[in-house]
């Protein structure tokens, strides 16, 4: 990258999630332990050479003293994260309010239950308030970090406002947008009261990017048909204001994955887990606690399987890997009943003194016991009724250089466009069809899962969260080169 001076240096980029990648414990007045949680998005930075990237976001906590706040923002500086800090109302309405009771189940195209949505009418007037007030506070942090020539890369559904925000404050700032859920139809996003307001913010930005052609081209609809704008080849055009919309299918840093099977505590797991299940096949569901992954729909075609299947009963093992997440929000609290209270009627059902056929855990493993489990799984089970990409999927593939295991793969998760020709594609809402698939995934011959695998495989490793971040920011400087030339034009 060019200074305007000749110097060559590394372009700033200021990346803005409303989490930070990093969990902050308070230990003292002022003191903190933090610990890095490496994500889809923080590994894909991490193998960015090219950019000097910081990251900004919610703490995660809530600290209200002087004293707390200088500290932390100290000990983040030292991870190269700037903290915004959010009090304890607004994260009630903004985060657990407008992001994740209203956009992401509607984007996710699950509608309320009918008693929520009228609540939510009666509350959304002053959440959809603490959105926009949330966001311009991430934008204040942002413009107080700010230098020209920066690349401010704006991140998810929690910040759909942040473009119009940052480009109030300074029109010649490079800003793109990404969203890493789906965005849904046009019929659906029209159902939303604030539809025009959040287009109308997200159009703001020079670049906004989606993990797949169908989320891009949604987006595009829904500009055309409730704004009344013009959709080109390019995006969307206000004026001739041509806002760059794009896909850009994000990856994982397969390597990582790859090169942490040949450690010794993973290898340690591995046996571990051999041992452990041997004689039987070893089934695998990873997600978030969330309803969008289907967890529900999984094991409920998994019981249809062992009633269908009584010689498979003593020979197959489910492991459900259910990471809590969202915990203040009712829906994810009644999930969390629901999936316990079917997990127990199975183990109730099919479990004999000795053995049970489901493991459900309600927490996360730490990333070496999670690349041992990958690597010994038969089937993995990717059962989203929607997701925006799935990485689960990615980073299983990445660990099954030697097993070469079947991946069940849910037709409405992005990843099902890049990775759906080596895995079996399923429709999670048709439990039958589903069960059916388990069956076929078991006893799949050894060369049909080595075909599909050398597929799956060839794709996670070709196409890395580095070479994503990489392409996206490249694209976003070029945008802004070629609409700077067509403006002087
Ligand atoms: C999804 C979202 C992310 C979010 C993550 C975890 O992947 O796209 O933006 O960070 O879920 O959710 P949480 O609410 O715990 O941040």
């Amino acid at each position: 990258f060019e200074r305007q001076d000749g110097r060559s240096q590394k372009q700033r980029l200021l990346v803005v999630a409303n989490r930070l990648p990093v969990s902050a414990v308070r230990k003292g007045e002022d003191s903190w332990a933090l610990e890095v949680s490496v994500g889809g998005l923080v590994s894909a930075l991490l193998g960015v050479n090219e950019f000097e990237a910081s990251w900004i976001g919610w703490s995660g906590v809530n600290v209200t003293d002087e004293i707390g706040q200088r500290s932390l923002t100290e000990a983040l500086a030292e991870k190269r994260c700037i903290p915004v800090f959010l009090d304890q109302e607004t994260v009630h309405q903004y985060y657990n309010g407008y992001c994740n009771n209203i956009l992401w189940p509607l984007f996710h195209y699950l509608p309320l239950p009918q008693e929520d949505r009228l609540a939510t009418t009666r509350s959304f007037q002053s959440q959809f308030a603490a959105y926009k007030k949330a966001n311009q506070m991430f934008a204040d942090v942002v413009n107080a970090h700010y230098q020209e020539g920066d690349v401010v890369w704006c991140h998810d559904y929690h910040l759909m406002f942040l473009p119009k925000c940052l480009k109030e404050y300074n029109s010649k700032m490079k800003v793109g947008w990404f969203l890493h859920t789906p965005f849904p139809s046009s019929e659906i996003h029209r159902t939303l009261p604030s539809r025009s307001e959040l287009l109308r913010a997200v159009l703001a930005a020079d670049l906004v990017g989606f993990h797949t052609y169908d989320y891009a081209r949604h987006f595009v609809s829904a500009c055309t048909r409730i704004l009344g704008l013009e959709g080109t080849p390019e995006g969307v055009e206000d004026q001739g204001k041509l806002t760059r919309v794009a896909a850009f299918p994000i990856g994982i840093d397969s390597d990582r994955f790859i090169r942490a099977l040949e450690l010794p505590p993973v290898k340690y797991h591995i046996k571990e887990l051999q041992e452990r299940f041997a004689g039987r096949k070893v089934m695998l569901g990873v997600d978030r606690l969330d309803m969008i992954k289907g967890i529900p729909q999984k094991i409920l075609a998994f019981e249809k399987f062992l009633e269908e299947n009584p010689d498979w009963r003593d020979k197959v093992v489910l492991l459900q890997i259910a990471v809590p997440t969202r915990t203040d929000v009712p829906e994810y609290q009644k999930l969390t009943c629901q999936v316990h209270e079917i997990v127990g009627r199975i183990n109730g059902r099919f479990g004999t003194l000795t053995a049970v056929p489901i493991h459900h855990l309600d927490r996360s493993l730490d990333f070496h016991a999670l690349c041992a489990l990958y690597a010994v799984t038969d089937v993995a089970l990717v059962t989203s009724l929607r997701d925006g990409m799935n990485l689960v999927s990615y980073e299983f593939v990445a660990c099954q250089a030697s097993k070469k295991g079947v991946l069940i793969l849910s037709e409405f998760a992005g990843a099902a466009q890049s990775l759906g020709a080596g895995a079996i594609l399923v429709n999670p809402w048709n439990i039958t069809e589903l069960a059916s698939s388990i069956g076929y995934a078991l006893t799949m011959c050894a060369h049909g899962r080595e075909k599909r695998h050398h597929h799956n495989f060839l794709h996670v490793t070709t196409h890395t969260s580095q070479e994503w971040a990489e392409t996206f920011v490249s694209e976003l400087n070029d945008t802004v080169v070629e609409s700077q030339l067509r403006t002087r034009q």
